[in-house]
């Protein structure tokens, strides 16, 4: 089976690649099932019910998340009844949502495990722990089970692939909204990428305009940084797995332009 791990999706430019080259790129690699990180949809900071609604209409089957899952208030509320929206599984005990789910896809089921790191990151349980718990519990539904690891450290986010080698299908990573050249296929069968890059504008420092960017690092002072604009790229890894033992057999990274109209 074919799973498709798209990074961040940023803002307008990243929602409108998302509804525009979803269908195409699903038809196009026979993609079985889609996983995309939200965390940043809504104008880089968060997601709101009815952007997570679009994305799930667009053919999206599960949205993960991290650090900024928080910034929009109403999501709380709206995590709590659809678990097709993961937080990090680490958050505290008491959290509300959950950072796992098993969803089929035809005739199989796939199961994915949504992640966070705590290096430059938010002060979380620990990720590697957390996963102990919550593999075996997975595993008795499916074999297939992906993970976005939302990682600032390249280090945290390999030392996890490392890790879950052979007990997971793949380890993407996801958070810098820089795309890396690592793909590869650990000896014990789980696929991995250190950071599956962003959905949205490319001109941009990580999709934000520029030059606010440049003055704050050159100034300190405070700016707004809006959504940058112009060439966008839809960006991720599809995981070709083996669904009887979960292995992966292929990884490809994913950086589709959209075609401005
Ligand atoms: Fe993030």
């Amino acid at each position: 089976m074919n799973i498709l791990m798209v990074g961040d999706v940023y803002g307008e430019p990243g929602r409108a690649a998302i509804t525009k080259l979803l269908p195409e790129l699903r038809r196009e690699h026979a993609i079985d099932f889609c996983v995309v990180n939200v965390e940043n949809a809504a104008g880089g900071f968060g997601v709101t019910p009815p952007i997570a609604r679009r994305i799930l209409d667009a053919g999206v089957d599960v949205m993960t998340s991290g650090n900024h899952i928080w910034d929009k208030k109403e999501i709380v509320e709206y995590i709590v009844k659809e678990n097709l929206l993961l937080r990090p599984a680490n958050y505290p005990p008491g959290t509300p949502g959950t950072g796992s789910i098993v969803v089929k896809a035809g005739p199989h089921k796939v199961a994915v495990l949504n992640m966070m790191g705590r290096v430059f990151l938010p002060n979380l349980d620990c990720p590697f722990r957390k996963a102990d718990e919550e593999i075996p519990r997975l595993r008795q539904e499916t074999p297939i089970i992906v993970v976005d690891m939302h990682c600032e450290a390249t280090s945290e986010s390999q030392a996890m692939g490392w890790y879950l080698d052979g007990r997971v299908s793949a380890v993407v990573g996801t958070h810098t909204h820089v795309q890396t050249a690592d793909e590869q296929i650990f000896p014990g069968g789980t696929a991995f990428l250190c950071d599956a890059g962003f959905t949205g504008p490319h001109d941009s420092v990580i999709g934000r305009e520029i030059e606010p960017i440049i003055k704050r690092f050159m100034t300190n002072m405070p700016q707004k940084f809006e959504v940058a604009s112009g060439r966008v790229l839809l960006q991720g890894a599809i995981v070709e797995i083996n669904e009887t033992n979960g292995h992966a057999l292929k990884i490809e990274r994913v950086s589709e332009p959209q075609v401005q109209t």
